[in-house]
């Protein structure tokens, strides 16, 4: 584990988690950054909620899990302001070529993309996700050039077995990988 470790003490991170297989690996991130002293807010769009129940984030981080701008609260009446507010970083894995694409593009038609609309000149993490083709796709490699000139650090993706039974470029980065790389982006 990183040595820079101690930056992600007391942080607020918000962990954005979209509609990817690797989407559970984020129940392993969203531990290492507790135990790292973060306070995790966790926002999830529709579609991961299909794939992992938003109920293993609330018992991991020990807060409510975000998926919609209208379920509002008391400590989240517009849910993409208050979590730009309370946030020191966002880190969204895993980061769909969706999410991405709709980063890219300025289209904010769900919470988390317009979380990160509002959270641009944050310090962002994107963990991409995907199949090789959907990587490798030109449009996906434009979107990622636009975010990064954005400023927005990329970690990842890596080389491996893809859970659709391919080998390829696309898995996620693991989890201590993202942690050592969110140490980093905060030590700038
Ligand atoms: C089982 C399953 C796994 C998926 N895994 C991925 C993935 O790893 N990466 C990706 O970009 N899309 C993946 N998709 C497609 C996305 O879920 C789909 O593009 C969706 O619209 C993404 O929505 P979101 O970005 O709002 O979460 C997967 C779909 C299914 C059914």
């Amino acid at each position: 584990m990183s040595d820079l470790l101690h930056t992600l003490e007391a942080k607020r991170v918000t962990l954005g988690v979209s509609g990817g297989i690797a989407a559970y690996k984020s129940l392993d991130l969203a531990s290492k950054l507790v135990k790292a002293g973060c306070e995790v807010t966790v926002v999830m769009t529709e579609n991961a909620t299909k794939l992992i129940s938003a109920k293993s984030f609330e018992a991991i981080t020990s807060k409510s899990v975000l998926t919609s701008m209208w379920n509002t609260s008391r400590e989240f009446k517009i849910p993409h302001i208050d979590v730009r507010n309370d946030t020191d970083v966002i880190v969204v894995a895993p980061a769909t070529a969706n999410i991405i694409g709709k980063f890219a593009s300025g289209i904010c038609d769900d919470l988390l993309s317009t979380t990160l609309c509002s959270c641009w000149a944050k310090p962002i993490l994107i963990a991409p996700a995907m199949n090789t083709q959907m990587w490798t796709n030109p449009l996906l490699q434009r979107n990622i050039r636009l975010i990064k000139d954005l400023g927005v650090a990329i970690t990842g993706p890596q080389q491996g077995s893809l859970a659709c039974g391919e080998d390829g470029i696309g898995r996620m980065s693991e989890p201590e990988t993202i942690v050592n790389d969110l140490c980093q982006l905060l030590a700038k």
